[in-house]
C-alpha cells in the first residue's frame, strides 16, 4: 500500500498507522462534487446576508440546481446565462460558484455588479457574510482586519486565486484583471456605455474559462440591448 516502503525503511513505530492513513488522506484528491452538491454540503446563509438564514438547501429553490452545476469546471458549459425573476436566487447561484471557485476550483475571478457602489454593497452584504458563516470559506481568506491580509473591500485573496468585484460603470475595474472565471450580475442594468470606451461586457473580454451572466426579464420589447444571447 501507499507509503509502507517509507515505513520499511525508517522502522515500524507506535502510531505509524495512523500517521500513514493521515499522509494518504492529505494526498486523496478533494471529491469532485457539483456546485450545487458543493453548497448542500458547504454553504451557510448567514443572517445579515440572506432571508432565510441557516445550511444552503438546493431543494428549497430546486430551479438553481441546473443552472449552478453547470457552473461546474467538468461540465461542458462555457457560458451560462440565467434570465429571471426578482428574488429567485441569481446572486446566490453565483455566491455558490464564488465559494466553489475558493475551495475547489481557485483561479482569478472577477464579479460584476452594475455600478461600482453596488460593488462595495455586495461585498459587505453578500460575500463577508459568505466568508464568515462557511467554515471552508473563512479557512481560505484571510480577516479583513488584519493589516495587509489580502482581505479588501473589493478584492479577496485565497490560496491559488483572487475574487475581485468590480462595477459596470468603472472602465478600469473591467479592464483590471484577466479573469478565469466571471460572474456578471443584472446585466440588464449595465450601462450601454461605459466612460466612452463602449459595452461594458465587450470590455472584459478576457476570454475567461467559465461565466454566468444573470439578467432581469425584458419589461418591453423597445429594449436597445442585443439579445442576451450575444451578449455575455
Ligand atoms: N436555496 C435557498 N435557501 C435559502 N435562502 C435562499 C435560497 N435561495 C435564495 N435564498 C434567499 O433569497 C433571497 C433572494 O436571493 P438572491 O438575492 O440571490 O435573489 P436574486 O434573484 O439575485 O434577487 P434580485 O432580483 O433582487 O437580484 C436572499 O435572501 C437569499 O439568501
Ligand atoms: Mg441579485
Amino acid at each position: 500500500m501507499a507509503g509502507e516502503h517509507l515505513l520499511e525503511e525508517v522502522g515500524r513505530f507506535d502510531g505509524d498507522a495512523e500517521i500513514l492513513q493521515a499522509w494518504r488522506d492529505g494526498m486523496a484528491p478533494e471529491p469532485a462534487l457539483l456546485v450545487s452538491e458543493w453548497a448542500d454540503k458547504h454553504r451557510v446563509l448567514g443572517s445579515r446576508g440572506s432571508a432565510e438564514p441557516g445550511p444552503w438547501r438546493t431543494v428549497r429553490t430546486p430551479y438553481l440546481r441546473e443552472i449552478m452545476d453547470a457552473l461546474s469546471p467538468a461540465q461542458a458549459a462555457r457560458r451560462v446565462v440565467f434570465m429571471k425573476g426578482a428574488q429567485v436566487g441569481g446572486t446566490e447561484c453565483g455566491n455558490n460558484w464564488i465559494g466553489y471557485v475558493i475551495h475547489h476550483a481557485p483561479g482569478p475571478m472577477l464579479a460584476v455588479q452594475p455600478t461600482t457602489e453596488l460593488a462595495k454593497r455586495f461585498s459587505d452584504q453578500r460575500i463577508d457574510p459568505l466568508v464568515e458563516e462557511t467554515p471552508a470559506i473563512r479557512e481560505r481568506v484571510a480577516p479583513a482586519r488584519s493589516r495587509d491580509s489580502g482581505n479588501r473591500q473589493l478584492s479577496k485573496e485565497f490560496p491559488g486565486g483572487q475574487l475581485v468585484m468590480t462595477g459596470a460603470n468603472s472602465a478600469v475595474g473591467l479592464r483590471s484583471m484577466s479573469a478565469r472565471f466571471l460572474f456578471l450580475d443584472e446585466i440588464d442594468a449595465y450601462p450601454g456605455d461605459v466612460e466612452g470606451e463602449g459595452d461594458p461586457i465587450a470590455l472584459v473580454e478576457a476570454r475567461p474559462h467559465l461565466r454566468l451572466a444573470t439578467e432581469g426579464v425584458p419589461r418591453q420589447h423597445t429594449d436597445h440591448r442585443r439579445p442576451v444571447a450575444d451578449r455575455a
